[in-house]
């Protein structure tokens, strides 16, 4: 009998398909089975969204697709147009500045299983989320797609949400890595700024995302950092990235954002994506393989690249039984209304204004054409096509319309795309923005008006929307004004009703000048997601006790924020190609307390239906060295059940170098019944002490006196205690 060939039908399963063998092991395993080409295929694109996959050996192509806020429609999948597709909607979450404003890490991970679940529905492999950049000016286009100003709640947010997606089989993958703070000039600027505002301010999110979170991927970013792209940067890549940080994923790069091959090939970059012109065109396609022939670079180069890529796609699952995935199921839903409302920030209610009980109205008249305006789809990259999306109107309506009469008045059309609408980019105030002709102007707001003197309260639904010029990938704001007029109309309609709610569709920062001193009732509201009315309406009405903080510091006016304070374009927009931080770690409410300048709104702030009591703060050291345990009492003392964000700030007493005023470093979110106490806890880690020392190339957690501030907000410290490191602590 012949023995000496098996036949294929009987083949042994080769190792790399064996998922009970270790991911190393299977990369081990496959890699020496590619040839040149197929290990090519996997370091470049092959569709708008895809990259790799090597059918002979079973090995499917790698899917990414946008994006934080939900799985984006199929397009493509050569082109940027929509693939036409009926079962791609998707259930569109908050963005990550109504994500962060819940300063609940719960929900962050709850938002990554609900996007995972959704992106093994409709079979990807990596997500191109969660944004992270910091909130460096509340002028950015992006701001509304990340977590904020503050490094410590954007990496607590981060790691939930990575942590999350990845429990679901699917890559998260965090962006964009690193100093893509603003919009304009965003494929070329470059961004100069000292070392410990690098580690201190820009970093750390990322950091957390790739050391405890766990992510697999990392986006490089358009701009330039000390003068190289970041997508090929050997010091943000390599050094920090890889050899620093450990990071054994891929570095995937942002749409167009490779420029060279030989900086590519070297600097770290392991997948480029979306660049122009045919795939084996790609910097990282022919010219790598002719490079690789010429012995310019080492195969071991690609190997390494291929490897990151395929720890990616074998960690999902994808060479073997995933689990089925699911869309829009009604726990998606929940949980993006549970992100919405826990997001809600209450901003001002004198006089006990809200909440509405509806029995005792006859009539609300809504206003405001935000309030019939969806904008999951909008901002570009981070859109969703959602499969349901509650305006504030239906909300409104359906919680309220069986009691009392609720009208409608459109007051203000929000502008249209750029190129729709013709406007000097240069001198165009954000005030000023709207397609509508000065007499339609008038005639909404003389409706409007009318709408609100009929009625017995008024619900203002204004802010921004993802156009042009507003909360938009692409161009940054013009200043911080609301948009189309609608300043003037909302002083308007307070004249002549004072029941006025005004309730706030933003994703950045706005001035509320000439109207807030008047409105008795304020609320920011961000943009919602596929529950973003119900969950407004469950606030306005009082089903839910808001308890959203914000994360980022509404400023009065854009010359206090410190990347415009100076009113250099050096600092901003960048002059000559460059961009200097020179406000350096002073960012956000840093820069608010260490000039001791008034914010409109402090970052942290909100407020509640109820009302907290902090006492019995107790400082103890924790068992490692430079570490400390917080402890406190929390009381709800009002007659509603609630939540409130506790916060602790650090205060370094002499530190050697400058340091900010004082620096969040812990919070926690406790919900408390009437009457209830609770014991809070936060650890505090030897980083919330340290400073990067630039000279030691390391964290610095030098013994001496701190004080430790506890409270409600950056401006509402309760409760303070000195605390005294006795040894110094000097790590990476
Ligand atoms: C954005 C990325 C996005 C990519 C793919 C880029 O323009 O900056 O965030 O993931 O496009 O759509």
């Amino acid at each position: 009998m012949f023995v000496g060939a098996l036949r294929a039908d009987v083949a042994p399963r080769p190792l790399y398909l064996d998922a009970t063998q270790s991911i190393e092991a299977r990369i081990d395993d496959l890699l020496p089975r590619l040839t040149l080409e197929e290990k090519l295929g996997f370091v470049h694109a092959n569709s708008k969204f895809s990259a790799g996959g090597v059918e002979r050996l079973g090995i499917p192509r790698l899917w990414l697709a946008d994006g934080p806020q939900g799985v984006r429609e199929e397009i493509g999948p050569d082109t940027w147009a929509s693939a036409g597709w009926t079962n791609d909607f998707a259930t569109a979450m908050p963005p990550g500045i109504g994500l962060a404003a819940t300063w609940n890490p719960e929900l962050a991970v709850a938002t990554g299983r609900v996007i995972g679940e959704e992106a093994r529905m409709r079979n990807k492999q990596v997500m191109l989320g969660p944004g992270l950049n910091i909130m460096r000016t509340p002028l950015g286009g992006r701001n509304y797609d990340y977590f904020g100003e503050d490094p410590w709640l954007a990496g607590r947010m981060t790691v939930g949400y990575v942590r999350g997606m990845q429990a679901e089989q699917v890559i998260a993958c965090i962006k964009h890595f690193a100093a893509n703070n603003q919009e304009q000039e965003r494929g070329r600027i470059n961004v100069e700024m000292d070392e410990r505002t690098l580690r201190e301010i820009y970093l750390p999110a990322f950091e957390a995302g790739v050391k405890e979170g766990g992510a697999l991927a990392v986006m490089g970013a358009y701009n330039q950092f000390r003068g190289e792209h970041c997508c090929h940067n050997d010091y943000l890549l390599n050094q920090i990235l890889k050899k620093e940080w450990g990071f054994t994923g891929a570095v995937i790069s942002d749409w167009s954002g490779t420029h060279d091959t030989r900086q590519a090939v070297l600097n770290g970059l392991d997948l480029e994506m979306g660049t122009n012109g045919a795939y084996d065109d790609f910097f990282l396609a022919k010219p790598f393989r002719e490079g690789i022939k010429a012995g310019t670079y080492p195969v071991a180069l690609l190997d390494d690249k291929v490897r990151r890529n395929l720890r990616m796609l074998i960690a999902t699952g994808a060479l073997d039984q995933r689990r089925p995935g699911s869309i829009n199921t009604a726990e998606h839903l929940a949980t993006a209304r549970r992100v919405a409302e826990e997001g809600i920030v209450l901003l001002k209610n004198t006089g006990g204004l809200l909440p509405l009980d509806p029995a005792k109205v006859t009539t609300i008249a809504v206003i405001g054409e935000n309030a019939v305006r969806k904008f999951a789809a909008g901002g570009n990259s981070a859109g969703v096509k959602a499969f349901r999306e509650i305006t504030a109107f239906e909300g409104i309506v359906a919680r309220a319309g069986a009691q009392a009469n609720v009208t409608f008045s459109t007051g203000y059309r929000q502008p249209v795309r750029r190129s729709v609408y013709q406007v000097d980019a240069a001198g165009v105030r954000g005030s000023e923005l709207s397609p509508a002709k000065p007499e339609e102007i008038e005639s909404l707001a003389v409706r409007a008006v009318r709408a609100a003197q009929e009625a017995d309260v008024v619900i203002f639904v204004g802010g921004l929307s993802h156009q042009t010029f507003g909360d938009d990938e692409g161009t940054d704001r013009r200043d911080l004004s609301l948009t189309a007029h609608q300043d003037e109309l909302i002083a308007r309609i307070v004249a002549v009703n004072p029941r006025t709610v005004v309730a706030l569709i933003t994703g950045s920062p706005v001035v509320m000048d000439p109207w807030l001193a008047k409105v008795p009732a304020v609320l920011q509201a961000w943009y919602g997601g596929s529950e973003a009315g119900t969950a407004l309406a469950a606030v306005l009405f009082g089903d839910v006790n808001p308890s959203g903080k914000l994360p980022c510091t509404f400023p009065k006016s854009l010359k206090d924020s410190p990347a415009h304070a100076a009113g250099l374009a050096r600092q901003f927009p960048g002059e000559n190609g460059t961009e200097h931080y020179d406000e350096g770690l002073l960012v956000g409410y840093r820069w608010f307390d260490t000039k001791q300048i008034e914010p409109l709104f402090p970052f942290g702030y909100g407020l509640s239906y109820t009302q907290f009591a902090y006492t019995n703060l107790k400082v103890v050291s924790g068992t490692a060295a430079a570490t400390a345990t917080v402890q406190f009492d929390l009381t709800n003392t009002g007659t509603r059940e609630g939540a409130e964000v506790a916060q602790v700030y650090v205060h370094s007493a002499h530190p050697r170098l400058a340091r900010p005023e004082k620096e969040l470093k812990g919070f926690a979110k406790v919900a408390l019944k009437p009457g209830e106490t609770k014991t809070v806890t936060i650890p505090l880690t030897s980083r919330a002490f340290a400073f990067y020392d630039p000279a030691q190339s390391a964290w610095s957690a030098e013994a001496g006196a701190y004080t430790i501030q506890v409270g409600g907000s950056s401006r509402d410290l309760r409760l303070e205690a000195n605390y005294q490191l006795t040894t110094t602590t000097v790590g990476r």
